[in-house]
């Protein structure tokens, strides 16, 4: 669409986009926004980082990143610039010419999508509309929550979107800790709620990212997101079946898996595992299903793929217990080293970590836990547990007191081989494992 299709509002916002000049509100600045608001801010961008916690708030204002993607430099520099700024305050969106949603999107205890947050901002946005602003919301959610819960808070102010603000929905696929895939290599999905929501949106997205990739709405962005995870978590949950049925069958799933994966075309390799977590392959399918629901359709891939990769941390304990009890040892009362409590190699974040499902579910059956992991020194009291777990170093007087390990993150910088070397039994959930001799114990791979 040309300019001449835009609003007088739209004509200057997208002039203020192409120029670097528009401020740039970023709400949320955690694992997808801190590196949004930073990359922003290299691209010229004046950028308000608002976010409702005041201890991050306070990290960014000194230059301090949080966030491992995020160069402590880099950051400290565009604060002193006077580049980059950080609120808890909403009043400022008012200033802001562009405003990017990238607030979390839980869910309840019954599983149900939680879009509280979005509700929240959306609120604030409202609250200090004005003409000539486009709106991005980043945040994974369901179909039809920009159109259905966001657009209807934003229309009650009179003003009207297309024309005065504009709206859309373009979400994050940053992968953190994955040095080669970042916002500013990765293409952008976007899709607004009009023509020309899309044309400011598609504009001001092009300023950073090098492929913009048009789709005709904004539900369109939001199933396409949902799928790309869904795609994950039922690929992974193939595999763990596999795994599953290997060990039924007395095979080596690891195996079969890189056999498999030298065929070159035709499939793509996923590993098993001792479960899936994160804040996204381990909830994004379930906010598609629970929409499906209200089309009378039951999402039947999702809600396996979800069941099968639920299983794994009790499939890990089972074939533990019966790895001790060939060692002649009960799991009550034995010491299990955990080794790995994040939910992925080389990140802290223990979200949804199914790591934390084991010990929880080790707990349970009276065996005493002690965890290792280098990125993770605390694992904070979240109902799971009744003190908090503090990692343990390993340690020459750590040995003597541990009957199992089980690997279940494949962190780069762990002494596996001494772990192999020290503990009777190893469960091996991550394959970090191959080609190192037991020395003595016992060393099983998943
Ligand atoms: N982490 C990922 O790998 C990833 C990747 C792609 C997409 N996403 C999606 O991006 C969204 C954000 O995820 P994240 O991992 O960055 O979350 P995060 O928890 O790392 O960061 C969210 C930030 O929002 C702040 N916040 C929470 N509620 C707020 C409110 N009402 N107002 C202002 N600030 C608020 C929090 O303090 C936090 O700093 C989610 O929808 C997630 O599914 C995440």
């Amino acid at each position: 669409m040309a300019d001449a299709n835009l609003s007088p509002a739209g004509v200057a916002l997208k002039k203020n986009v192409q120029a670097h000049q528009a401020v740039v509100a970023v709400i949320g600045a955690g694992y997808v926004g801190l590196p949004l608001a930073v990359e922003l801010g290299k691209e010229s961008f004046p950028v308000i980082c608002i976010d409702s916690n005041p201890e991050r708030v306070a990290l960014i204002r000194t230059g301090q990143s949080y966030i491992r993607d995020v160069a402590a430099a880099d950051l400290a520099a565009l604060v002193a610039a006077g580049q980059l700024t950080a609120t808890t305050a909403f009043g400022d969106l008012s200033r802001a010419d562009v405003i990017i949603a990238c607030v979390p999107t839980p869910l309840t205890e019954t599983k149900d999508p939680d879009i509280s947050c979005i509700r929240e901002v959306a609120a604030q946005v409202a609250a200090h509309l004005r003409p000539g602003q486009l709106i991005s919301l980043e945040s994974t959610t369901y179909p039809g929550t920009v159109e259905e819960v966001v657009l209807p808070l934003l229309a009650a102010t009179g003003h009207q979107v297309g024309v005065d603000f504009f709206l859309c929905h373009s979400p994050e696929r940053v992968d953190p800790g994955n040095a080669h895939r970042t916002t500013r290599n990765t293409a952008k999905v976007v899709g607004g709620v009009t023509a020309a929501c899309q044309e400011i949106a598609v504009t001001f997205y092009e300023q950073i990212v090098p492929h913009v990739v048009r789709v005709s709405s904004p539900r369109v962005a939001e199933v396409t997101k949902l799928f790309e995870n869904t795609y994950r978590s039922v690929n992974i949950a193939l595999v763990n079946e596999l795994a599953m049925l290997c060990e039924r069958m007395g095979l080596d799933v690891w195996e079969v898996v890189e056999a498999a994966s030298t065929k070159g075309f035709g499939i793509q390799t996923f590993w098993p595992g001792p479960g899936v977590g994160g804040h996204c392959i381990a909830l994004d399918p379930l906010y598609l299903a629970w929409k499906a629901r209200a089309y009378d359709f039951p999402a039947r891939f999702i809600e396996l793929a979800n069941e099968i990769n639920l299983r794994m941390p009790h499939f890990v304990k089972d074939k533990l217990v019966r790895l001790l009890g060939e060692a002649g040892k009960p799991l009550h009362g034995s010491r299990v080293l955990v080794v790995g409590v994040a939910y992925k190699r080389d990140v802290p974040d223990v979200r949804e970590s199914p790591a934390l499902k084991l010990i929880q579910i080790l707990l349970a059956e009276g065996a005493d836990v002690v965890y290792h992991d280098p990125w993770v020194p605390k694992v904070a009291p979240d109902g799971w547990f009744r003190h908090q777990l503090s990692s343990v170093e390993l340690t020459d007087d750590l040995w003597p007191t541990v009957a199992a390990a089980v690997i279940t993150t494949d962190h780069s910088h762990v002494d596996y081989a001494l772990v192999c070397s020290r503990v009777p039994v190893v469960l091996d959930a991550r394959n970090v494992t191959k080609g190192i001799a037991p020395g003595g114990g016992r060393v099983v791979r998943l």
